[in-house]
């Protein structure tokens, strides 16, 4: 992987020391406020020190996720003003599904509101009670819908997809003989499908080669069971496959994604993540799948010509993915997270390694070690980053699990603060910053606690479920940011 090819736009820097180097410039922009630690910690508490109750007027950068909140381009702007409003047959659909048809290749297109409207059509359509669906890691929303419908995931990853720090190009990959004796173990009649989702999103956005699944491919093919994407991040896999895969080097963005969606029966994606807008699709070359799919679009959704997306995100999305295609848009995001992650680690912080697609991955297992599982570490670093940087990210570890039947905690593989990069979003001196803070919190990590529920939901609890800190640990943590920075913001 060489230092060049990680450079947002293939730039080398005569003196060295290779930084990303934006091909757009800003041309519309929203103020951010940047509050006294006091009103941060106002906020926090108000938000039960979960980062999703968080309001943006008390946030600073906003790394919480780049879902529907990627650049727009002036192309795509320019788009929504021409957008057709009809309930039925409007044209802005059909400009839609050409550009679908175009990227993946798949005629038989559903329209739905947003990535989890997918997951659900797609589990009710084809999982049975006791079903089992292999996949190379779960998603929330993907598991939940799952599970609804009966059906029990298995996680097929390789060894090395859990481990923090790797140089390995392509931990997102499925274990091939594992998959094999999930299919020995279950039988291909109680396997609906395996789902392999691109730049898989919760072990770091870590991309699978083609290498692999072509080997998914082959191993469904003699099983008899389809093969369901979630392209959600399709756009930065086939980037890295280009980057990392020698054979790809040469080959256009177009034809890889291509590829990736021959191999694959069914494809759907959140176009909150892939085209920069809203809504998501799914879609497949096989009309027997779409048959038993498409009655649910009308009844959950809407009507077959815009399935709960307005027109105006219609003709965004549209743009959204013929911009995919622009290598120098999509590389944006992974490259200011590959130089983020390079200094973070450079500096001693725990980091997933190697930098992946949508964000980067604090390791908050061991950055706050002193605090056990059951205390999530994650949530307490999220809290405690806010605490002292204005900055919001995301919890993924145990708070964004689940409790079993029996009352405990599954506690999360790995524990994360995912700090998302959405695309063309932030500047380098921004992202400076978020280096610099965390730096500092590193070296005061002790002084951060853990926490503990005030009120927890039963479905998707990190969503609106309620934590308060145990101790006074956030008032300490404050009164030494007092005294290292001064008034500083
Ligand atoms: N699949 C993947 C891989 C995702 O990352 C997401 C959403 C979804 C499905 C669901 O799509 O939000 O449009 O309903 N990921 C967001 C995130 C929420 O912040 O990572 P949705």
């Amino acid at each position: 992987m060489s230092e060049t090819n990680q450079n947002g736009a293939m730039v080398k820097f005569y003196r060295g020391n290779n930084i990303p180097l934006e091909l757009h410039k800003v041309r519309v922009v929203q103020k951010l406020h940047l509050n006294p630690i006091e009103d941060r910690l106002r906020a926090l508490r108000e938000a039960g020190f979960n980062s999703f109750l968080l309001k943006t007027k008390d946030t600073f950068l906003d790394m919480l996720t780049d879902s529907g909140c990627n650049a727009m381009s002036d192309r795509q702007t320019a788009a929504m003003m021409i957008a057709d409003d009809a309930y039925a047959g409007s044209q802005s659909y059909d400009r839609m599904e050409a550009k679908v048809l175009e990227l993946f290749g798949k005629q038989f297109i559903l329209p739905v509101h947003q990535g989890r409207a997918a997951e659900n059509i797609i589990s009710r359509a084809f999982i049975q009670p006791g079903d089992h669906i292999p996949m190379n890691y779960h998603f929330t929303t993907t598991k939940a819908h799952i599970e609804l419908n009966g059906g029990t995931i298995h996680e097929i990853y390789t060894d090395e997809a859990l481990k923090i720090k790797s140089d390995h190009p392509f931990k997102g990959n499925m274990d091939i003989e594992k998959l094999k004796t999930v299919i020995n173990e279950f039988g291909a009649e109680g396997i609906p499908f395996i789902r392999l989702e691109a730049s898989t999103n919760l072990i770091g956005g870590q991309p699978f080669s083609m290498k692999n699944m072509r080997q998914v491919r082959e191993v469904a093919n003699k099983a008899g069971i389809m093969i369901v994407l979630d392209a959600s991040l399709i756009g930065e896999n086939a980037w890295f496959i280009k980057q990392r895969e020698s054979e790809y080097h040469h080959k256009g963005m177009g034809a890889i994604i291509r590829e990736m969606s021959d191999l694959s029966d069914l494809v759907y994606f959140s176009a909150r993540k892939l085209s920069s807008s809203r809504g998501g699709i799914i879609c497949t070359a096989r009309e027997d799948l779409y048959d038993q799919m498409r009655d649910m679009v009308p009844l959950f959704e809407g009507f077959l010509t815009y399935g709960g997306m307005s027109v105006r995100e219609i003709e965004a999305m549209a743009v959204g993915l013929e911009e995919t295609l622009d290598n120098h848009m999509i590389c944006q995001s992974p490259s200011f997270i590959d130089y983020f992650v390079r200094k973070v680690d450079g500096l001693g912080i725990p980091v997933v390694t190697p930098g992946g697609a949508l964000g980067a991955h604090i390791d908050a297992g061991s950055f706050l070690s002193h605090i056990p599982q059951t205390q999530y570490p994650a949530g307490a670093l999220v809290s405690a980053f806010y605490l002292i940087s204005g900055i919001r990210g995301m919890e993924r570890g145990t708070v964004s699990s689940v409790r079993l039947d029996d009352g405990s905690d599954l506690p999360a593989d790995i524990e994360l603060m995912r700090l998302a990069f959405p695309r063309r979003v932030f500047t380098l001196s921004q992202i400076e910053y978020a280096i610099d803070r965390l730096c500092w919190l590193y070296e005061n990590r002790q002084l951060v606690g853990g926490l503990e529920w005030e009120k927890e939901p039963k479905v998707l609890r990190f969503f609106v479920g309620r934590l308060k800190p145990i101790g006074d640990w956030p008032e300490r943590l404050m009164a030494k940011f007092r005294s290292d920075f001064g008034e500083s913001l």
